[in-house]
């Protein structure tokens, strides 16, 4: 069972932020072939053509406002969300001593702020029906530091304790909350290195899978969270990355 409540007809709703990006996106589209409502938050027009039923919202998950204006008329236009998928984010490669504090700000407030107003908006409902589900989309930089990525990795880390301390304080309320840790993943996002065939062919080279990773390989891990085959995953970090942290 996966988008279908048991013993109901009615689709369940899932959000997913980051909704025009290369993995929100895949998300999106594998959560309508699972039997999911989708709404897609981004700041950006999401391309909604290929998840049927799918419905965009115009969204900056920074601002507690703006989240819920959205979150209202998902409500009206498809009920309260059972599931939550965190996956807007922005990425930045400075040294802390070159670091605007307008940059810091800008990481943070996307990538872990975002997700708390997003999480404090949704998990109310859930909570009342003892029944719902979050998926944060953190990073490996949220396991370990990088060269440049002090903001990025501080945001990711944040983000992963976000998500286990959510799965401590509601798991007993019937919600599940984990994170899925991507590598590297072939989007815009990676757009720093994906068109150096030179670093490239040495990343692919480095890694256990011998390759990027593409946005369906994390569209499927959030698919299994979401599911009830994952029902004693609890504040889990799984590792989609092809090997590069093991
Ligand atoms: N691509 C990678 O290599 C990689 C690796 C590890 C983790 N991630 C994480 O995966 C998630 C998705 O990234 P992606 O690769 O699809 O990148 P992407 O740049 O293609 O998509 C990110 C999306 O987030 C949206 N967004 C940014 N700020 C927002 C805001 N304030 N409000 C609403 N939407 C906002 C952007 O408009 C964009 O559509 C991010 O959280 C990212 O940190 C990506």
């Amino acid at each position: 069972m996966t988008g279908q409540a048991a013993g109901q007809a009615a689709a369940r709703t899932a959000v997913v932020t980051g909704a025009a990006g290369g993995i929100g996106q895949a998300i999106c589209r594998r959560l309508a072939a699972d039997g999911f409502a989708v709404a897609g938050l981004d700041l950006r027009e999401p391309d909604l053509s290929e998840v049927p039923g799918g419905r965009a919202y115009s969204v900056d998950i920074r601002d507690a406002g703006s989240v819920r204006q959205a979150a209202d008329r998902i409500r009206t236009d498809l009920g309260a969300p059972w599931l939550l998928v965190n996956a807007a984010g922005v990425f930045s490669i400075q040294y802390v001593t070159d670091l605007r504090e307008e940059e810091w700000d800008r990481i943070l407030d996307t990538n872990l702020k975002g997700p708390f107003l997003t999480c404090r908006e949704f998990l109310p409902a859930m909570i009342e029906a003892r029944d719902g589900c979050i998926v944060n989309i953190a990073s490996t930089a949220g396991v370990r530091g990088g060269r440049k990525r002090a903001a990025y990795c501080a945001s990711k880390g944040g983000l992963v304790l976000l998500t286990r301390s959510l799965a401590v304080d509601h798991g007993r309320d019937g919600i599940r909350v984990n994170c899925v840790c991507p590598g590297l993943i072939d989007t815009e996002m990676a757009d720093w290195i994906r068109h150096d065939a030179a670093a490239m062919a040495d990343f692919s080279a480095s890694t256990p899978a011998g390759r990027i990773g593409q946005p369906a390989d994390i569209a499927d891990a959030v698919c299994f969270l979401a599911s009830d085959r994952a029902g004693y995953l609890q504040g889990s970090v799984i590792m989609v990355d092809g090997g590069v942290t093991a």
